[in-house]
């Protein structure tokens, strides 16, 4: 079937942050402006419909009038589609028993963080990263170690001698990997994650990899989930339907956890969870069914981004930019420029009326940066880079 993602849906009165969020993103200083033309581009989450069997699903869920307590531990279904869908695509066998279930991956990030380290430890990311990594460590009083990537003309690269330096320090117990990598899009290789692993193990530092972005990469790009290259029982994998095909609102993750007690250490911290009765089933139906869409989406996505680097390249010469390996975010480098921070926001959020976000969110020393979340029709993309480049 022919999925149509240049299909503009109306979601404002959905309840979506996106479209509906106003009130919140001004009151949190977020911007200064949204209104009926504001086109939001700030946030990953998907302007397009779910694939078709996913829907079709939660239709037939919603036909059965009860919504009580659910449990996924009895239905099997629920365990094949995650092993089928990691086995089939990117050679991840999991052994269904190191599944847990988590309403979200940044939750999941939480709990790891309180089951695996002890407060006033240091928790090593890699800015620039994405923003609730720096909140989840400080929110537990835990501290924020940055190994800083490395800016190699846009291409952003693992500096190994510091990532050696601060796992040997011994109150350094976590590393939280962002694979792929949000926002700078590396598809982490594997000599790359063979490395980062040795360091880490070499110093009793474990890893927590985020690998929500796993699925959306490019259509000539493979991503290898840590776990699948590196046989070792302390690495903790998250995933989740949530960014894939576009159900965050299911609030639907599976944090794969090989080590029996950091399993049972994760499930005494994260307390009782289960799935709600829709994330089930639709989780079912995305990873049995939902390979044609997601194959389609990629191929939409990649055209985005190669309109999207002509027309910087065009129009907006003195931005630095690069087609990511994976997610569908650009990270754009305004620093050329030579005009303030203040002044690109003001131009892009106020006087274009386009949302972005603005690089700061993503660590000290970024703040002519801008991210942009790309997964929305292509009309709507061109016209809010078009209202961009009209004010530089
Ligand atoms: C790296 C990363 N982790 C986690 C999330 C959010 O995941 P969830 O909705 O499952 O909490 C995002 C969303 O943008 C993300 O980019």
């Amino acid at each position: 079937m022919h999925y149509d993602f240049d299909l503009m849906i109306d979601r404002r009165g959905s309840d979506a942050i996106k479209w509906d969020g106003a009130e919140m993103l001004i009151k949190y200083g977020y911007c200064e402006r949204f209104d009926d033309a504001t086109i939001p581009l700030f946030v990953a989450d998907m302007d397009f419909a779910i694939p078709d069997p996913v829907r079709d699903a939660l239709r037939r869920r919603a036909e059965q009038p009860m919504f009580g307590y659910t449990t996924h531990t009895a239905n099997s279904d629920y365990y094949a589609a995650i092993l089928g869908w990691f086995g089939r695509r990117m050679q991840w066998q999991i052994n269904k028993d190191h599944i847990v279930f988590s309403p979200g991956t940044v939750a999941a990030v939480n709990t790891c963080i309180q089951a695996y380290s002890q407060k006033g430890e240091g928790i090593i990311i890699q800015p620039p990263v994405y923003a609730p990594f720096f909140s989840s460590i400080k929110n537990n009083e835990r501290l924020v170690v940055e190994n800083r990537l490395i800016n190699d003309n846009g291409y952003y690269r693992i500096d190994f001698a510091d990532l050696d330096a601060k796992a040997a320090q011994p109150e350094n117990t976590m590393l939280i990997l962002c694979s792929p990598h949000n926002p700078v899009g590396r598809i982490w290789q594997p000599d790359e994650l063979r490395q980062m692993a040795e360091i880490c193990q070499r110093h009793d530092v474990i890893i927590v990899t985020d690998e929500i972005h796993g699925d959306l990469i490019r259509c000539d790009q493979t991503f290898y989930p840590l776990a699948s290259l590196i046989d070792d029982p302390r690495i903790v994998t998250c995933t989740a339907i949530n960014k894939t095909f576009n159900l965050a609102g299911l609030h639907c993750s599976n944090i794969v956890i090989a080590d029996d007690k950091m399993r049972e250490a994760y499930l005494k911290a994260q307390g009782f969870q289960t799935p709600t009765p829709f994330a089930i089933s639709a989780l079912i139906a995305a990873y049995n069914e939902g390979e044609e869409w997601l194959e389609q989406l990629k191929a939409y996505l990649d055209n985005t981004f190669n309109w999207l680097d002509k027309f910087i390249g065009k129009n907006l010469p003195d931005v630095a930019f690069r087609i990511p390996e994976g997610t569908y975010i650009a990270w754009l480098d305004f620093n050329a420029m030579q005009l303030s921070p203040e002044e690109i926001h003001d131009r892009i959020y106020n006087k274009a009326n386009v949302l972005f976000q603005d690089g700061n969110h993503f660590g000290e020393g970024y703040d002519h940066f801008q991210r942009i979340c790309l997964p929305s029709p292509l009309a709507m993309i061109k016209e809010a880079m078009a209202r961009v480049a009209a004010q530089f």
